[in-house]
């Protein structure tokens, strides 16, 4: 489910929001905060209108032409599966116990606050049911996308805790190729995550959108649910609205780059 934003990106002081600080990047210290149209509507992956509808248009009002082209190029993807209820349980019992295990001997987070794991959960008994499901979804992407080498490896694995309140600023995973988030609980009021259009030059001008659509949108809300496995590229930056449910909400972010970046990759193309 997508839900089509036009947002205007608003700089906010640190300490008029509570917010997270991320691990997972550079991400600044910005917070997000919308400023126009509420969700305005929702369209399912692919539902956008066909590319000649113009043609069609212009057939009927422009004489003068005689063929006319839409080509869309450079694709942004988010790759997103949900996990069998019996592994989704597995899973998440396992990283639940864990989690416990690590907050033991911190305080409840208050309103507002929010909990980041070590960045290695990944190294860790309890989470490699996850980490398997993580490592073949990432082969399926790397074949979708035709590229390599295959060999990869996860890089970094944390989990994230948001109490009510919280929120997770815009941020990206730099030095990495793809990322993603493994959802252990959420609810109504926190199962959403924004990705933001990476087009950087594109927020110069901002026209009013007559209809907000895939192609005019400077952000996209995809919503989640418990079990949801989420993967991007790693350059694609995204945030999380304030946690309005009551509960805790639990999510494991990683972080994937090929093995052999410095020996295969790395060498100069020119
Ligand atoms: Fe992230």
């Amino acid at each position: 489910m997508l839900i089509y934003m036009h947002s205007i990106l608003r700089l906010t002081n640190r300490k008029s929001r509570p917010f997270l600080p991320s691990i997972c990047g550079p991400g600044a210290n910005l917070s997000i905060e919308r400023t126009s149209s509420a969700a305005l509507h929702v369209k399912q992956l692919g539902e956008t209108q066909p590319h000649h509808r113009n043609l069609s248009m212009a057939k009927e009002t422009h004489t003068w032409i005689q063929a006319s082209e839409v080509i869309p190029m450079f694709p942004t993807m988010v790759w997103k599966i949900s996990l069998t209820p019996e592994l989704r349980d597995a899973i998440d019992a396992k990283a639940i116990a864990a989690l416990e295990g690590l907050r033991r001997d911190l305080p409840v987070l208050d309103p507002g606050q929010g909990w980041q794991s070590e960045q290695t959960l990944h190294q860790r008994e309890e989470f490699q049911d996850l980490i398997s499901c993580v490592t073949k979804f990432a082969k399926s992407i790397l074949r979708f996308l035709r590229v390599g080498p295959d060999a990869f490896e996860i890089t970094g694995c944390c989990a994230t805790v948001l109490a009510n309140g919280a929120i997770h600023k815009v941020h990206s995973h730099p030095n990495n190729f793809l990322s993603g988030v493994y959802y252990v609980r959420i609810q109504s009021g926190s199962d959403t995550i924004n990705f933001h259009d990476p087009r950087s030059q594109t927020r110069i001008i901002r026209p009013p959108a007559v209809e907000l659509t895939a192609k005019n949108t400077d952000q996209v809300v995809v919503r989640v649910t418990n079990g949801t496995l989420l993967m991007f590229p790693s350059y694609l930056e995204h945030s999380v609205d304030t946690n309005m449910g009551e509960e805790e909400r639990i999510s494991i972010s990683f972080n994937i780059m090929f093995t052999s970046f410095t020996e295969q990759l790395s060498k100069p193309l020119w």
